[in-house]
C-alpha cells in the first residue's frame, strides 16, 4: 500500500530554474553561494542546513543535520561540540559528507572532504556569537545523552564565558558536485575535484 503511496508522489513538480555548466566559475565555492543565494530567494527553509555525515568508530556512517556557517575557498564551516558523538567520530576519522537538498530548486550539492578543527580563537568567536539560550544549553553537556525526567539545571553564564570544547569545523573538500533536477529526467551533474592547482570540473551522468 505505502508503496503505491510513494510511488504516486510527485517530484522535480512546479518551475525549475535552469543550469549552463559551461558557465560556472572555476571555484566550487563561488558556485555553492550562487546556488545558496537562489535557494534564499526561492524562499526555501532553512537553506543553511545541511547534512553531515560522520564515519562511526564501527565503520558505519552517522548522519545528521548541522547549520553551515561559512564558505569560502578553505571549506565549507560548522560548529558543534567535540564531545558530541559527532565530534568523536571526527576526532577519530577526521573526514565527512556535507549533503544540501533545495526542494524549490531541485538542487543537491555534496561536498566530501577532510575535516580540520579551527583554532580556538575562532571557536570562541562561533560560541560567542550563539544566542544565550543557545550556550546554556550547550554548556550542560548533554547532547545525545539519554533525555531523563530531571528537572533542568538553572544556568547562568557569564557573558565571556566560552565553552572550551565548542568547536567550529571546516570540511575541506576533495570534490565538490552540483545536480541540477530536471522535470523530463535530462538532469545534469558536474563534480569539481581538487587538483593541483586549483579545480577539475566533469559532467557526470546523472
Ligand atoms: C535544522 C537543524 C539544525 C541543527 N544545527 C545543528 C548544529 O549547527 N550543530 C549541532 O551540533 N547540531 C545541530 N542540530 C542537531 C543535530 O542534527 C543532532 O541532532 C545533534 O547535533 C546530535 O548529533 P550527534 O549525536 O550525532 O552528535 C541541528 C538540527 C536541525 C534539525
Amino acid at each position: 500500500m505505502i508503496r503505491e503511496y510513494l510511488r504516486a508522489l510527485p517530484v522535480f513538480a512546479g518551475d525549475l530554474p535552469t543550469f549552463a555548466p559551461a558557465d560556472v566559475p572555476g571555484r566550487p565555492d563561488e558556485l555553492f553561494v550562487s546556488w545558496l543565494v537562489a535557494a534564499v530567494e526561492a524562499g526555501v527553509r532553512e537553506p543553511h542546513a545541511t547534512t553531515l555525515s560522520t564515519i562511526g568508530p564501527d565503520g558505519v556512517p552517522s548522519a545528521r543535520i548541522v547549520i553551515l556557517k561559512n564558505v569560502d575557498a578553505a571549506g565549507w564551516q560548522f560548529a558543534a561540540h567535540a564531545a558530541s558523538p559527532k565530534g568523536r567520530d571526527l576526532a577519530r576519522h577526521p573526514a565527512a559528507a556535507l549533503t544540501f537538498y533545495w526542494p524549490a530548486l531541485a538542487r543537491q550539492v555534496r561536498v566530501r572532504g577532510t575535516v580540520r578543527p579551527a583554532t580556538a580563537e575562532e571557536s570562541a568567536a562561533d560560541f560567542l556569537a550563539r544566542s544565550a539560550e543557545s550556550r546554556a544549553e550547550a554548556a550542560r553537556g548533554r547532547q545525545s545523552r539519554p533525555l531523563d525526567d530531571r528537572p533542568t539545571p538553572e544556568i547562568s553564564l557569564d557573558p565571556g564565558y566560552v565553552l572550551p570544547e565548542w568547536t567550529l569545523y571546516t570540511v575541506e573538500p576533495c570534490d565538490v558536485e552540483f545536480w541540477q533536477g530536471d522535470k523530463h529526467r535530462q538532469h545534469t551533474r558536474l563534480r569539481y575535484s581538487r587538483a593541483t592547482p586549483g579545480w577539475d570540473r566533469q559532467l557526470l551522468w546523472p
